[in-house]
């Protein structure tokens, strides 16, 4: 059998998937150590470890196991995160917040920041990645997390980055210093929700999901024990799932210099901000 050959059958077994022929790239590119540039004019054959590895990948995305998962990495903005079970998967939307607030941030010299619920460290490690001028302390709870958020840290070498095990609803405020700035994209699907939920996105920690009953207690919280915690002139940016918008701006009751929602490339309301 050649790359082609493989390739082509690969494609035709992940065609389930909503972008087989990408994720056959990312599989042969990745796993296989095939470029993309060599796939499509190679008469190669290819070696019975190579045609296991793929017949493995098309199981477990049978099962559904996330291809990122499988990877173990995925692009975020412009880096590359360490991902596997345990940790949820950076999604693009995420990147509205990230982008927000580092145009936010560009007048504040030496911003402190805290991203809770930090998981992969997506959020907390890209703006410390391109502001090193920041100090980043990253709050997260789940061990299965915790182990990707530091060797992301390490991975790029982050030494304005903290990373803080702990539980954002039970957290001693006396060690925590005053913030600039607040970003946080906690769980926020309602309990009843989550069996609902893709078959791939079961395969995340439903400790990532679960933001309780009407998926706003990790809100209520930020609202009630870490608003207080912002400088003036700060601000705090929250991601969001759809249609939540208005109900955290209810609950962000505080006098705030602004609130704004900010819409992603969906349409879809994705991020709240509360300037202080
Ligand atoms: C929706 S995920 C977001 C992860 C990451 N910020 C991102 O955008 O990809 C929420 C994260 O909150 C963590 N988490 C859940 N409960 C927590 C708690 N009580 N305190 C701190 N972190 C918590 C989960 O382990 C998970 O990593």
């Amino acid at each position: 059998m050649t790359v082609l050959e493989l390739f082509r059958y690969c494609k035709e077994k992940l065609s389930f998937s909503d972008s087989p022929e990408f994720d056959a790239i990312c599989i042969f590119e990745d796993l296989l150590g095939i470029a993309k540039s060599k796939i499509y004019f190679n008469d190669i054959s290819v070696t019975d470890e190579q045609v296991k590895k793929v017949e493995d990948v098309i199981n477990r995305r049978k099962n559904g196991e996330p291809l990122q998962y499988i990877l173990g990495k995925w692009d975020f903005y412009d880096l590359t995160f360490n991902v596997g079970k345990g940790v949820l998967i950076p999604r693009p939307e995420t990147e509205v917040l990230v982008d927000f607030a580092l145009e936010k941030i560009k007048d504040i010299k030496s911003p402190i920041i805290y991203d809770l619920c930090a998981g992969s460290g997506c959020i907390g490690l890209t703006v410390a990645y391109h502001r090193k001028d920041a100090t980043v302390y990253l709050l997260e709870k789940e061990e299965g997390a915790l182990k990707y958020l530091k060797s992301n840290k390490e991975k790029y070498n982050l030494d304005n980055a903290y990373v803080i095990q702990g539980d954002l609803f039970d957290i001693d405020f006396s060690q925590i210093p005053q913030a600039d700035v607040i970003l946080s994209n906690p769980p926020y699907i309602p309990a009843s929700e989550i069996e609902s939920l893709q078959k791939e996105v079961q395969f995340e920690p439903i400790t990532a999901l679960d933001g309780g009953t009407d998926g706003l207690d990790f809100y209520r919280c930020i609202a009630e024990k870490w608003a207080s915690k912002v400088k003036n002139n700060g601000f705090i940016a929250l991601e969001c799932g759809e249609e939540q918008s208005d109900d955290i701006i209810n609950l962000f009751s505080g006098k705030y210099s602004e609130k704004q929602v900010i819409y992603d490339f969906n349409n879809i309301d994705r991020i709240v901000t509360f300037g202080i």
